[in-house]
């Protein structure tokens, strides 16, 4: 599948059936990860492949309670009808983790230190690029909170777990999102 094909028909995914993913699909995932580009290339990822059961189940409470404390915040209407059963159902799930001390030379800068973030958003992307170009489904998760994300994974406390990818064979048809046009977006200064 070539590279447009594969980022315009990527929808996040949020039903798995419980089919495992083989090894080597994860590793193939997590090599197209690690060539995403990072500020003076720190590479400031670690990852955490989550297939047990019980991480999960922990996982979900998490969710759970982050969004009953995300309804009483906002109250986004929508929060009532979103499950996050995905998490129990997905058949792997792999933490992302930064490490704020490989970001690059815009700790320097005002506003700085947050390049590390950058760069694993770009790995994150690969990867859900990677799962849709071999059939599968994927979701970028960050419905929890930090520190506790840090003491279920038993993460260093200088790291930070940006985000979970759930990954698996989807179910059922993704929603169909749209986008506004580039065009409107852009400004030319010529
Ligand atoms: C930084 C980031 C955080 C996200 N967090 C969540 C999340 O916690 N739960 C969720 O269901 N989707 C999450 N998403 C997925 C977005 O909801 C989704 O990408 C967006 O609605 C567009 O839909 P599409 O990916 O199907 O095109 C996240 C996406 C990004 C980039």
């Amino acid at each position: 599948m070539d590279v447009s094909t594969a980022i315009k028909e990527r929808r996040s995914c949020r039903g798995f059936l419980p089919t495992p993913v083989a090894d080597e699909t994860i590793e193939q995932i997590l090599e197209a990860a690690i060539w995403a580009p990072s500020p003076m290339n720190a590479q400031p990822w670690e990852f955490i492949v989550i297939t047990s059961q019980e991480l999960k189940e922990k996982i979900y409470s998490e969710a759970e309670d982050r969004k009953k404390s995300l309804f009483e915040k906002s109250g986004w209407k929508w929060l009532g009808r979103y499950q996050v059963d995905f998490i129990l159902s997905a058949p792997v799930i792999i933490a992302v983790v930064g490490n704020p001390e490989k970001t690059g030379a815009d700790r320097f800068l005002e506003g700085g230190g947050m390049a590390y973030q950058h760069a694993c958003a770009a790995a994150i992307q690969n990867m859900l690029l990677t799962a849709h170009a071999l059939g599968l489904g994927s979701l970028w998760f960050t419905l929890f909170d930090f520190s506790r994300m840090r003491e279920i994974l038993g993460i260093d406390p200088v790291k930070v777990p940006l985000a979970l990818v759930c990954i698996g064979n989807a179910v059922g048809q993704p929603l169909q999102t749209g986008r506004k046009d580039a065009l409107e977006l852009t400004k030319h200064i010529r």
